[in-house]
């Protein structure tokens, strides 16, 4: 067994005893200690400071200590983990030793006893496509999001997932670490982008083009369903359909599909409708009309709405070799924990400022890098003309308001602009707080900046 498997399984071991996996520096720390690095050289490598270095191994020794029963260090973390017997530590039914590298004898994992329905008594081969997968460097913390998709797709069983957020915030970030960590219980694991708005003709064609070997694919769309269905009652799959938001159409109001591409609301009905023993997780920045409709008649449907990655955002600013450490949170504030937005905004710090956050925040706030600007035009670009007109209402109110301030400051009936603020909240474009009972809206900064310079 390899350094990579044993993590794995030490991953999986904490993640039954705290509810949180490893992240990527905690991974780069055991993965370098079992290579006899030094902390320096683990730091050079995972692109950390060493003091970071040190300050994750001494939290993760303390937290295998724990799960181990016994001291571990830095020292003999190698020595303790090859005398381990992992069927003690984790109670889970093993199938003898599979193999011996680096010194360290694992048993390979096959079954875990919570885990008692039959789709889940093996960890299986998965047949894996993901080549159209984007691959992302890092993955910071995440840690709760994760365990909640992990819950819902291994031990509830839901069928149709829904991960929303606005571009940039790390849907797909998220749904590719996602399978990256429970793909062994799965047959089949498909990524598909549907960045080109594909028809659900040619989507389906795919599918089955990937689950049958036999060359003839039905023409009915009907039979197409048909068939998938099948292959997801036979086996257990785990497909991510992401970009959804390109199936609804520009200038209607938000998850509305596009002529032409209604047909997917129907399979996404049967997805959750029909019984199987899959999964599909559908990434997008506005919210499919039926979902909410699937999920008040009790099916197993499920929406995440992914917000600010917090903290965590404060390893993008290291990894770009950010300084004022003191003043990052700040930053992170501004730019709403978007790690996209953050990116950008952190080459522009580096760049122009010397990567002294402290001087960039100076200047007045928030400041739009052209890349940041190019991003939010898509979104922007997407509105209906009482949703413009009601981001730029609200893009000059200094303080939140309630719909009944603004019914008459917009020139569009009240319910074009009832469902307009409807429509953005679905685009996750809109900040809400409830005062005395009464919702106030109002933009973040960087959302009213970018209305400020582009529309006012
Ligand atoms: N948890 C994370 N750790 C590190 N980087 C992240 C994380 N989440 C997102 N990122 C980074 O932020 C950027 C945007 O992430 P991602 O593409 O997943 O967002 P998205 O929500 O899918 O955006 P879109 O809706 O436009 O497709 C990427 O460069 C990615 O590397
Ligand atoms: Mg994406």
């Amino acid at each position: 067994m390899n350094i990579a498997q044993v993590v794995d399984i030490l991953d999986e071991l904490l993640f039954e005893k705290t509810g949180s996996h490893l992240d990527f520096i905690q991974k780069s720390v055991l993965e370098g200690t079992l290579q006899d690095k030094t902390y320096s050289e683990i730091a050079i490598k995972s692109g950390y400071s060493e003091s970071h270095v040190g300050d994750t191994a001494s939290d993760l020794w303390k937290l295998l200590s724990e799960l181990l029963g016994e001291k571990v260090r830095k020292a003999n973390v190698k020595a303790i983990l090859e005398k381990t017997n992992f069927n003690q530590v984790s109670g889970v039914i093993v199938s003898g030793i599979v193999g011996v590298t680096n010194n360290i004898s694992v048993c390979n994992k096959t079954n875990h006893p919570k885990n008692n329905s039959p789709s889940k008594q093996k960890i299986f081969s998965p047949k894996l496509h993901l080549n159209n997968a984007p691959k992302f460097p890092y993955f910071y913390s995440r840690n709760n999001e994760l365990s909640t998709l992990k819950d819902w797709v291994i031990n509830q069983e839901i069928r149709l997932i829904t991960i929303l957020g606005i571009s940039g915030i790390g849907k797909t970030t998220l749904s590719l670490s996602l399978i990256d960590r429970i793909k062994t219980q799965f047959d089949y694991v498909i990524y598909r982008s549907l960045r080109f708005s594909p028809t659900l003709d040619a989507t389906l064609t795919n599918l089955l083009q990937i689950f049958s070997q036999q060359s003839e694919i039905p023409q009915s769309i009907e039979t197409k369903i048909a068939q998938i269905l099948d292959y997801l009652r036979k086996n257990r799959c785990l497909i991510v359909l992401d970009d959804v938001q390109m199936l609804f159409g520009s200038g209607q109001l938000a998850g509305q599909y596009k002529t032409g591409y209604e047909d997917y609301q129907l399979f996404f009905k049967l997805i959750a409708e029909v019984c199987h023993q899959s999964s599909l997780i559908l990434n997008s920045w506005e919210k499919p009309r039926e979902i909410a409709r699937l999920s008040k008649d009790h099916h197993p449907v499920r929406c995440f709405v992914l917000g600010s990655l917090g903290e965590a955002a404060k390893e993008i600013l290291n990894s770009q070799k950010l300084s004022d450490e003191e003043t990052w949170s700040t930053l992170i504030d501004i730019y709403q924990g978007n790690p996209l937005w953050l990116e950008f905004t952190a080459t522009l710090i580096q760049e122009l400022f010397g990567g002294r956050v402290s001087e960039f925040l100076h200047c007045e706030m928030p400041i739009l890098d052209e890349g940041l600007q190019s991003q939010l035009s898509q979104p922007f670009g997407r509105l209906t003309p009482a949703e413009l007109a009601l981001m730029t209402h609200l893009a000059n109110q200094p303080e939140p308001v309630a719909v009944s301030q603004f019914l008459n400051k917009i020139p569009f009936s009240p319910s074009e602009i009832v469902n307009a603020v409807r429509s953005l909240g679905n685009r996750f474009l809109l900040d809400t707080q409830e005062q005395e009972q009464i919702t106030l809206f109002s933009l973040n900064p960087v959302l009213k900046q970018y209305v400020k310079t582009q529309y006012s």
